[in-house]
């Protein structure tokens, strides 16, 4: 019997005793790889694997198929979901600036819940009762996957044996190291948490607990470390139709593979190294360090872009309403109707979100140099010192001055009225 002092707190959790087939999002990391025995074992259910794509860079999904299959799952498939999570999930959030905190784009949460729907796609497919999956009991990945799961399909069940099985990493590795689970890098050294896809890479966990300690270089795999960027820098064109980036330095690309373009060229560049301390959705506070080369660049064009095509109330209003966004995904809660209620709205707003942006990278920044759009409610004629008439007419100045302030000019009054 799994867990004998498991007993399930919500509606979604299973019931030990009913679980027979099980799905697991399994990432062929420890977590996972431990969990793919251990529930055969203590289950004494059948588990079939699943692996999602969402472009986590240098990852070989069929050596992961491999060692899933070698450690008793009776099927493991890999869904290569990179266009659906950059046209579906990262394009919104493009069109929404979304960035939670000071600067998290929210990579992992936008992919959990497209993993977790896939989770549900397949375990119906299959014939599966249950889903499991790798995450603890303090993170926010739980609230994302349990969330949609109960959401989409209440009628399937949720396993995450991380919450329960009360083994701390020593364990683990015991534990593989009895079943023939082969444990990257060894016992010692516990290695960063990390998560990953085309939109971003945080890592958690080790030194990164200290608030104190300084980021070690070791920690970055993705962005070069601003000090050893080129001396030179350069120049990275982005185009957007609608809101959307559609080519880069002037080819134009489909949205996944010119987000691996740009992430390219800026992580070359050290660009979108964020350190952060972050409030969970579950009260805790924790510092992440963030890889986010591929956000630092479209999401900077995105949002000058707006900006000149945008009237100043659009512009006042669309901050607090991104911000809600933001927050919504961020705290598992994609599938509330708000969040499509806003995507309507961020439809709306980035209709006229077209033209080009540049910006230079150099060691570790990232800045608009120049920007250029049709939909520009922007009049050099108008802008310019120079007296330009036309729809603008200096004269008219004092007037609308005498309009404008007349309420604080009455108020300021009335305050002083005593002293004057
Ligand atoms: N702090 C980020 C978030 O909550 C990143 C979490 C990374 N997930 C992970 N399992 N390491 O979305």
């Amino acid at each position: 019997m799994a867990d004998p002092d498991f007993a399930p707190t919500s509606s979604y959790e299973a019931n030990p005793a009913e679980v027979r087939r099980v799905l697991l999002l399994y990432s062929g990391g420890l977590d996972t790889s431990v969990m793919l025995k251990w529930i055969q074992e203590h289950y004494e259910a059948e588990v079939l694997a699943l692996t999602v794509n969402l472009g986590q860079p240098g990852e070989d999904f069929e050596v992961i198929r491999g060692k899933a299959l070698d450690l008793g799952a009776v099927d493991c498939r890999v869904v290569d979901a990179r266009e659906e999570f950059a046209n579906e999930y990262v394009a919104r959030a493009i069109k929404a600036n979304a960035v939670y905190g000071q600067g998290y784009p929210l990579f992992t949460a936008l992919g959990r819940p497209l993993i977790a729907k896939l989770a549900v796609e397949h375990a119906r497919a299959t014939g599966c009762d249950t889903i499991a999956h790798g995450c603890t009991g303090k993170g926010n990945d739980q609230v994302r996957i349990d969330a949609t799961v109960a959401t989409l399909a209440p009628e399937l069940k949720v396993i995450a044996p991380v919450r329960s099985w009360r083994m701390g990493r020593e364990e683990e590795v015991a534990y593989a190291r009895t079943h023939g689970i082969p444990v990257k890098g060894g016992a010692e050294a516990a290695p960063y948490s990390i998560d990953d896809n085309l939109w971003g890479r945080s890592s958690e966990g080790r030194w990164i607990e200290e608030l104190d300690h300084a980021p070690e270089d070791d920690v970055f795999q993705l962005v070069t470390p601003p000090e050893q960027a080129p001396d030179q820098p350069e120049l990275v064109e982005v185009e957007l139709e609608r809101g959307i980036p559609v080519a880069l330095n002037g080819e134009r690309l489909e949205l996944a593979a010119l987000l691996e373009r740009a992430g390219q060229i800026g992580a070359r560049h050290g660009v979108g190294i964020v350190d952060q301390i972050e409030d969970r959705v579950v009260g805790l506070k924790v510092r992440d360090i963030y890889e986010l080369p591929a956000a630092a660049i479209v999401l900077l064009a995105h949002q000058e872009l707006e900006r000149l095509v945008g009237t100043i109330h659009q512009n006042q209003l669309k901050p607090g309403l991104d911000q809600k966004w933001a927050y919504l995904v961020y705290a598992g809660l994609w599938w509330e109707p708000l969040r499509a209620d806003l995507d309507a709205y961020m439809d709306a707003a980035n209709a006229q979100v077209t033209g080009t942006v540049g910006i230079k990278l150099y060691k570790g920044s990232a800045r608009v140099v120049t920007r250029s759009s049709p939909s520009a409610i922007y009049d050099a004629q108008l802008a310019t010192f120079a007296e330009s008439g036309g729809l603008f007419s200096q004269a008219a100045a004092p007037g609308f001055i005498e309009l404008w302030s007349l309420q604080s000019r009455m108020a300021w009054r009335v305050r002083h009225r005593e002293e004057g």
